[in-house]
């Protein structure tokens, strides 16, 4: 018998300690996914929230699970109600979980049991600046990202907003795990370039799982 200690999943390819990317690891699950998304789309709108300086953020949100990310004039927070409709976001859809905690597994997270997932829908042009996930209580659990529809540019820089960045392109089903001694790596979305991807239209969504509480 061989024991191959660097065994890894086809397609992962590690970027840093605790941080990896899991190519096309979604699209085992994407007619279900998309579905799974239209429907919370349906329930919670996409919108274009505030920044705490008052600016517009390019990309437009919603979430779905327990608690969800808002962005207003009062500041970054995670809340159970959606400040649109003053209802529960809506419910986590089970295709969400099972790829989240799959991408977690599979990045050596094994007990990741996501309550919130931020959904952000980019056009042509948005982009996300360079930030870390940092609105999170216990940052012991890792991020996963599940990008959808268009590629984008992704960058992915140390624990300063000035360490060198590496940039990927993000594929349609791809996604990426950053947790344990990256969990609070900067990261950012380059402006999204023109394109049209099959069903999902002229926009690159992406779905990002935490454990916000
Ligand atoms: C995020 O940092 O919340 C999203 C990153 C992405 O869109 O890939
Ligand atoms: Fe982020």
């Amino acid at each position: 018998m061989t024991l191959d200690l660097f065994a890894q999943p086809a397609g992962k390819e590690i970027i840093a300690p605790g941080a990896c990317l899991l190519r096309g690891l979604a699209l085992a699950r994407e007619s279900a996914i998309w579905q799974a998304l239209q429907s919370v789309i349906a329930q919670a709108p996409l919108r274009h929230m505030q920044t705490p300086g008052g600016l517009t953020m390019s990309v437009a949100m919603s979430n779905c699970g327990p608690l969800g990310w808002v962005s207003d004039r009062q500041g970054y927070r995670y809340q159970a109600l959606d400040p649109l409709s003053q209802q529960p976001w809506p419910a986590m859809p089970a295709e969400f979980m099972a790829l989240a905690q799959q991408a977690a597994i599979l990045a050596g997270f094994a007990d990741f049991t996501p309550d919130a997932c931020l959904i952000n829908q980019y056009a042509v042009g948005a982009k996300l600046s360079l930030h870390q996930d940092k609105d999170e209580r216990d940052q012991s659990h890792p991020i996963v990202s599940v990008s959808l529809g268009l590629p984008a540019t992704f960058q992915f820089g140390g624990l300063q907003r000035s360490d060198k960045l590496l940039r990927t392109e993000l594929q349609h089903g791809d996604v990426v795990v950053w947790g344990g001694p990256s969990r609070l790596r900067y990261h950012g979305i380059l402006p999204l370039k023109s394109g049209t991807f099959s069903y999902m239209g002229t926009y690159r969504y992406n779905l990002t799982f935490r454990r916000a509480s």
